[in-house]
């Protein structure tokens, strides 16, 4: 099957295990590897209002307060890319959400450590990737 090529944009965000792990550079290595390109960066320092608003479709889920607590235990790096069908192929390359169950190769296989510690986030749709990008990158709109 051929899928058409569609030019997206998604919010990839490198979570706080990603920073304590030192792997950074490998995570965006990897996506530029891809042929992704990187359109935005910065280092966002732990906000709860910040996460509760990005992360608004768990609140409440029984995972949601140790989920909040990990996602606030250190800064972050959100980052804005660029690519043909990149909200699917970014989230192929990123993984399962549970890192033990993530096929070879993937970062969060290579890197995570589990279901909640699972070192990046991806957009799940190009209409979430929108709303991600507006709440991590305000000053762009
Ligand atoms: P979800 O959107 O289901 O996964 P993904 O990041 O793969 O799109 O869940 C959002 C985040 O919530 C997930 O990355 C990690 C956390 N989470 C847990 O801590 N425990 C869980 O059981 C699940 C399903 C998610
Ligand atoms: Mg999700």
């Amino acid at each position: 099957m051929t899928l058409t090529a569609i030019k997206q944009k998604t919010c990839i965000l490198l979570k706080p295990d990603a920073l304590e792990k030192n792997v950074v550079g490998k995570i965006l290595d990897r996506l530029e590897s891809e042929g992704f390109k990187l359109v935005a960066i910065k280092l966002i320092p732990p906000s709860k209002q910040l996460l509760e608003q990005f992360y608004a479709e768990h609140s409440g889920k029984e995972f949601y307060e140790r989920f909040m607590e990990f996602m606030l235990s250190g800064p972050l790096i959100a980052t804005a890319w660029e690519g043909e069908n990149i909200v699917q192929r970014s989230r192929d390359v990123i993984g399962a959400t549970n890192s033990k169950e993530a096929k070879p190769g993937t970062l969060r296989n290579l890197y995570g450590t589990d279901n909640r510690k699972n070192l990046v986030h991806g957009s799940d749709s190009p209409s979430s990737a929108l709303r991600e990008l507006k709440i991590m990158f305000r000053e762009l709109d």
